[in-house]
């Protein structure tokens, strides 16, 4: 219980202004440091706002030095005095209130702590036990600043869309599946034995609906679920800010999506981005950057070299060359500065992406230099030279295969690799680019069929339709991504409106039409029914954060994360059920998989 007179008159941050001296205040926070100075005591005090030091005196105050001599870290406090300003000696510019104290004349503590597992003013602190005691990782400046953050960037997001008369519709959380690539999360249905509700992938097939129903402008702060494996940008339970739109095109689209950013980034950073953001098509992605999410704050663009390479005598790339492969280069300025101990790294670093091997070569004296020149004549080398754009000092790095996914992952990642060791992924940088035009489909090799890059609504390109049937691998889709610094913020297209369309898609991607009636018979249904031409896109809300919070880990931005493992570490989760609650579901853990 607080009282009335015990309740803060002023956050500890806002203790940094003139006036304020010689005013009676009340402060109310955590105790963050204790120093006993003998004749004094001094008590640091932390709120979400900031810190501000307390002074005890015992020739003045002997009752409140008594209890302050009591207080321990993280112990929690009402306090009231006057505020000083401190003698120039004692002014500590660290803190911005550091010139102000506040000498106390009543303290009470309103409860203790135990000993804290970490100092909230800590550097060096394990994500385990953070994310144990994640009650008290909330208490530590950067954490709060990345909530507030993350609150303010939504607070902008609603606040644009509201203006710009869209509807914040929620849509339910016990769906049938959306096909978003992912697995499944499932929720075993009491009332319905032997029947699983799927958590949303995202709310894709419902705000279609709610096109369908005319509402025009849809959004939703939306809580997604995808059993995936995780990476640092990834969690099995993140937010999109998603949106859909009717009657428009994929230019009003992507325009009205990118007024919102920039106004997020001035709004609560301060950036000014450059409207419109530049685009990129999937194919110079894939030709520039071996990826459809490029990192453009650094140059270092790859180049297809096969037609060179397959005229000389070194017959690795030869034979890649002849079996309908490709050899491409990375082309690295100051290649001296790497060793060759870090070339052979760097093969090692390239095996993990399948490749079998990376060969190199420096240019020296305006000659290409390297172990396997012999097997390139001065024609080749000269061209290999023109090709690349390369100058003195420039290493050439070649990966060379006949699976074109080993190509584009190998150099894809050994690009951002020196990127990084170069220091040239410069966080205060923002680097947006829009990836249009993507395939429609891609080629599954292990199933053998087509897979949608994007999701099964999306729409083929008109040009493209006639194609279809011809050569599905080369239709185009109204896809679009917004990726900034090599991270995918978000993605959408303009989807299928019309229900022939829609069975074609579903036909092309081995889902049969019975199939696609059980799946999805209520979204050809409503297709069915005038449904107006629509369009839309997600960001991951998580990410956005993330990046422009200059952070590396999506942990750092969600309150109560997952770890990689997908368990909550404070609450131990996921855990055991009764016996009970299994019978009442129908659900009988396998032998095989209790007390694992
Ligand atoms: P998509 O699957 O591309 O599109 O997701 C949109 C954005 O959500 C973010 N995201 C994630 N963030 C954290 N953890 C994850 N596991 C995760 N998966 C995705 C990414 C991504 O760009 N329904 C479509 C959107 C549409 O077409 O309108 C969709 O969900 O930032």
């Amino acid at each position: 219980m607080i009282t009335k007179e015990l309740q803060r008159t002023h956050y500890c941050g806002d203790i940094d202004k003139e006036e304020l001296v010689g005013k009676r205040l009340v402060i109310n926070g955590w105790v963050q440091n204790y120093r006993d100075h003998g004749d004094l005591t001094f008590l640091d005090i932390r709120d979400r706002t900031g810190i501000i030091q307390l002074v005890f005196d015992p020739k003045t105050n002997p009752d409140a030095h008594l209890i302050a001599k009591k207080a321990r870290s993280e112990d929690v406090i009402s306090a009231t005095g006057v505020v000083l300003l401190r003698t120039a000696e004692n002014i500590n510019p660290k803190i911005p209130t550091g010139k102000h104290e506040v000498k106390i004349d009543t303290i009470e503590i309103l409860n203790k702590s135990k000993t804290p597992p970490f100092q909230m003013d800590q550097t060096e602190i394990s994500e385990e036990v953070r994310l144990k005691y994640r009650f008290l990782d909330f208490r530590r400046p950067e954490m709060y600043q990345n909530l507030l953050m993350r609150h303010k960037i939504t607070h902008t997001a609603r606040n644009f869309l509201h203006q710009n008369g869209f509807l914040e519709v929620e849509t339910p959380i016990l769906n049938k599946s959306t096909p978003e690539g992912a697995r499944d999360f499932l929720v075993p249905s009491r009332l319905s034995p032997g029947k699983f509700y799927a958590l949303p992938q995202s709310p894709q097939i419902f705000k279609q609906l709610l096109m369908v129903g005319g509402i025009e402008k849809y959004y939703q702060i939306a809580k997604c679920f995808r059993d995936e494996d995780l990476r640092a940008d990834r969690q099995l339970e993140f937010t999109q800010i998603d949106i859909e739109m009717s009657f428009i095109t994929e230019d009003d689209i992507i325009s009205l999506m990118e007024q919102m950013m920039a106004q997020v980034l001035e709004e609560n950073y301060r950036i000014k981005i450059k409207l419109p953001i530049r685009r990129m098509t999937h194919q110079e992605a894939m030709e520039k950057y071996a990826i459809d999410r490029p990192d453009l704050r650094f140059g270092m663009e790859i180049v297809d070299v096969t037609s060179v390479v397959k005229e000389s005598e070194f017959t690795v790339f030869k034979s890649v060359a002849q079996s309908g492969g490709m050899i491409k280069c990375l082309p690295v300025p100051e290649g001296s500065r790497l060793s060759r101990k870090d070339m052979d790294d760097l093969i090692a670093f390239v095996g993990k992406y399948g490749s079998k091997g990376m060969a190199w070569m420096r240019v020296k004296d305006g000659k290409l230099e390297s172990n396997i020149v012999k097997y390139f004549s001065d024609a080749i080398q000269k061209e290999l030279i023109e090709k690349t754009g390369a100058k003195e000092d420039y290493a050439l790095l070649f990966v060379g295969d006949v699976k074109k996914k080993v190509v584009y992952d190998s150099l894809a990642n050994l690009r951002l690799h020196l990127g990084e060791k170069f220091g040239l992924r410069d966080k205060s940088k923002f680097e947006f680019v829009w990836i249009v035009d993507f395939p429609l489909f891609e080629w599954n090799e292990e199933e053998n069929r087509y897979d949608s890059v994007h999701h099964p609504f999306t729409a083929p390109k008109m040009e493209d339709i006639n194609l279809l049937e011809k050569d599905p691998g080369k239709v185009r889709s109204d896809a679009y991504d917004l990726v900034l610094n090599g991270i995918e913020l978000g993605g959408g297209s303009i989807r299928i409106h019309n229900p022939d369309v829609q069975k074609k898609i579903f036909n092309l991607l081995n889902i049969s039409d019975e199939d696609a009636k059980i799946k999805f018979g209520f979204l050809l249904e409503a297709l069915s029914y005038g449904a107006p031409p629509h369009g839309g896109l997600a960001f991951g809300l998580d990410r956005m954060v993330m990046e422009f919070q200059g952070l590396s880990n999506i942990r750092d931005v969600i309150a109560f994360p997952k770890t990689q493992k997908g368990q909550d570490i404070m609450s131990d989760t996921p855990s055991e059920v009764t016996q009970k609650q299994l019978e009442e579901l129908n659900v009988k853990i396998a032998e095989n998989r209790a007390n694992k």
